[in-house]
């Protein structure tokens, strides 16, 4: 299997390298590509140096199988035909392709079969909040529809890239030492703050972000469920955590909510309130699962739930969700 990383300098391309070295992803050659920034910088997968390439329009894809690409929605639309005209299967994670109808958009534990219609060769990893969510309404949708759902999301700096990273350790650092605060990659200072926009608003005064839940949670869960957001970016380094309230078809109550999700594909009930146990972001960087906590009758609606998610949203929103798909895609023999 000859695998590509496009965007390997990044916040996801560098969870790619960890992501596929850990599931011992069957890689016979790995090609890593960025920009002209990180092009000739070299890493090391499996005791190997490989050094980046530079993306170009030729035929550096030919032979590639799988190529992996986060290198932002710009990029994808620009080299989608350059990677995908010799064969490989794309797996995007960027917004670029998520809502075209003839781009599958997948969650494994939710839609896998879907990554086998892909008449573009490309297939699309959700927004990393979708993902997570939908992990988790998968459990409850098992048991009855879900017709509604409001989510509030508390969404980590590390979301915006590794710089966003970098710029919240040194916004600290700035305020701590009494210096000027720099602000780059966010509207605001986000250090001792919450930021309640993530990406540009649209006409309806919801932004981006909050519509891709709506739209991609429809999409991916093949649902007519209402999905009305509010994204929040909060000063955690990494892991997204989403508040959640759900409206069903028929009442849940918790006992049956609570086997659900302990049951449920991807993830984990951390639901223990009386011993203080509950998912937070800090503890939960690096895991695989989506972890689910205060879940509750919704005190206002007989037919609603409410609960708390937290995921790892480089990992299980990024780079594992698109492994997954390979993996799936191996697993039924739709590639090699
Ligand atoms: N961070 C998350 O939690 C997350 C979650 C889900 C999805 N995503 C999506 O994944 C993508 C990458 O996000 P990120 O957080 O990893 O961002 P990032 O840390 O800023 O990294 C961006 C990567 O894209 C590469 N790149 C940019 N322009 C390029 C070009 N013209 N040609 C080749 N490579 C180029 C960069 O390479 P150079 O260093 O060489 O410029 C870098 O490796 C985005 O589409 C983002 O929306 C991110």
């Amino acid at each position: 299997m000859k695998v590509a990383i496009v965007g390997a300098s990044g916040a996801v391309g560098q969870e790619f390298l960890r992501v596929l070295d850990e599931r011992n992803f069957p890689i016979d050659e790995l090609v890593l590509f960025g920009s002209h920034r990180s092009a000739g910088r070299k890493y090391t997968f499996r005791g190997k140096e490989i050094e980046v390439k530079l993306l170009q329009h030729n035929d550096d894809f030919k032979g590639v199988d799988i190529a992996f690409t986060s290198a932002g929605a710009g990029t994808s639309k620009e080299f989608a035909e350059t990677i995908t005209k010799y064969g490989a299967v794309m797996i995007d994670n960027s917004s670029a392709f998520r809502m075209d109808a003839d781009i599958p958009l997948v969650v494994p534990e939710v839609n896998p079969d879907d990554a086998l219609n892909r008449p573009r060769g490309i297939i699309a990893n959700p927004n990393c909040t979708t993902i997570q969510m939908v992990v988790a309404l998968k459990a409850i949708e098992n048991l009855t529809h879900i017709k509604r759902v409001h989510v509030s999301t508390y969404q980590a700096a590390s979301g915006a890239g590794a710089a966003a990273m970098d710029e919240l350790y040194e916004q600290y650092r700035q305020v701590l030492n009494n210096e000027p605060v720099k602000v780059e990659k966010f509207a605001y200072q986000l250090a001792f703050n919450l930021i309640p926009q993530i990406d540009v608003f649209t006409d309806n005064g919801y932004t981006k972000e909050e519509m891709k839940m709506y739209n991609e949670t429809r999409k991916i869960m093949h649902s007519d469920v209402k999905v009305s957001a509010t994204c929040v970016r909060v000063p955690a380094l990494r892991s997204h955590s989403e508040s959640i309230w759900i409206e069903t078809e028929r009442p849940v109550s918790v006992e049956e909510a609570r086997k659900a999700f302990a049951e449920g594909e991807g993830l984990v009930l951390m639901d223990n309130p009386e011993k203080k146990e509950y998912p937070m972001p800090l503890f939960l960087a690096g895991k695989d699962p989506v972890y689910v906590g205060r879940i509750r009758k919704d005190l206002s609606n007989e037919n609603g739930l409410t609960f708390w998610i937290v995921g790892d949203q480089i990992k299980k929103g990024a780079a594992l969700n698109a492994v997954q798909i390979a993996e799936y895609l191996i697993k039924v023999g739709n590639i090699k």
